[in-house]
């Protein structure tokens, strides 16, 4: 008894933020961008867009490639950081967009690890034999967040979401897995207000404490460190060694982290797939869409072995090994 993939969506806004772009609006070049980050351009969720219509996009899409019912959907978990509203869950909101009236929804706040830890969440729901089919949605609006004054994080992050249909299978997908947090870092990368530590305020806009700070060059170390570690515990458990892994999808924050992390396990770039040069940083869903991509793109095929692995705010990380 395990979970297999049934399908996969994803959903990037029409609105491209290019290099040249953020030239006109902080003191930073196309090269620095380039080199210090590989990120060419991001994604940037129009106006009237929020993360529930990305990630009811994303779904939508999901349950249509299967041609699946979604009255049939029992539970939605949707990994996000920058939902709707403080409450209710935006999993609520997307569940009433597309029509899954018989899920029980929920939020999941973990970050960029938030898509593997929602996959092995639904996987555990599977296996108690309760609920047979479960969406998991990774949807983020990190503009919303983002102050385009700060060319220190502005550069890096952009708006997406990833969706995944996982059902109950005789054979299980997820081989190994692996999910880790250390809040002793939790300073590092956050919004400092708009929560019940700091609410919000005439003085909190002022300082403008409603959009994410983060410590980049303690950040880069951590996240080398704790991907090597989650991607080597989750090959472990799956008995799996680099060898055999036909493609990795790391979450996409930096290419240089990526490269590191390759490196330190022994993979070749080729086996490594990139969209950082698209789309930036798009937090949670930055797994959920290169699983998406590589999924529709014929990239990976049947009985092969994908790790993917990731890292963000919390601190969290995970990794996970999945078989096709
Ligand atoms: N353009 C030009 N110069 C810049 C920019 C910019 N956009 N940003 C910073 N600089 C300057 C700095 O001010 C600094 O100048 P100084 O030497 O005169 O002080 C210089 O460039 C070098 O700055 P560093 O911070 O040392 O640059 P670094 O090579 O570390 O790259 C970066 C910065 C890209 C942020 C890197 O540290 C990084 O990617 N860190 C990890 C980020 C990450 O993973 N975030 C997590 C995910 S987000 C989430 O979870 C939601």
């Amino acid at each position: 008894m395990g979970m297999k993939i049934v399908s996969t969506g994803s959903y990037l806004p029409e609105r491209i933020l290019t290099n040249a772009d953020l030239e006109k609006m902080v003191d930073t070049s196309d090269e620095w961008i380039r080199t210090r980050t590989g990120i060419l351009e991001r994604r940037l969720a129009a106006p009237h867009e929020a993360a529930s219509d990305l990630g009811a996009q994303a779904g939508r899409l999901a349950l249509e490639r299967a041609n699946f019912s979604a009255v049939k959907v029992e539970a939605i978990i949707t990994a996000t950081i920058t939902g709707d509203y403080p409450f209710p869950a935006t999993a609520c909101l997307i569940q009433e967009r597309i029509g899954a009236k018989n899920a029980f929804a929920f939020d999941l706040s973990a970050a960029c690890s938030g898509f593997l830890y929602g996959l092995v969440l639904a996987r555990g729901l599977i296996i108690s034999r309760q609920y047979r089919n479960i969406l998991v949605i990774a949807t983020d609006t990190m503009s919303r967040v983002t102050d385009y004054t700060d060319r220190s994080t502005c550069v890096l992050l952009g708006d997406g979401a990833g969706a995944a249909l996982v059902s109950a299978s005789n054979d299980d997908a997820l081989l190994g897995s692996y999910l880790a947090s250390d809040g002793s870092y939790a300073q590092i990368l956050y919004v400092p207000a708009g929560g019940s530590r700091l609410p919000a305020s005439q003085e909190t806009v002022e300082k403008r404490l409603h959009y994410m700070k983060m410590e980049g060059r303690v950040l880069f170390k951590v996240a080398v460190q704790a991907m090597v570690e989650a991607a080597k515990k989750a090959m472990e458990m799956a008995k799996t060694s680099a060898e055999e892994i036909a493609l990795v999808i790391p979450h996409q924050a930096n290419l240089r982290i990526i490269q590191a992390v390759a490196k330190n396990l022994s993979f070749p770039m080729e086996k490594v797939y990139l969209n950082i040069h698209r789309y930036g940083n798009i937090s949670a869903a930055s797994v959920a869409v290169g699983l998406d991509e590589v999924i529709t793109s014929g990239r990976i095929k049947r009985g092969e072995k994908v790790l993917l692995f990731t890292f963000g705010s919390g601190l969290t990380w995970a990794a996970a090994v999945l078989k096709f």
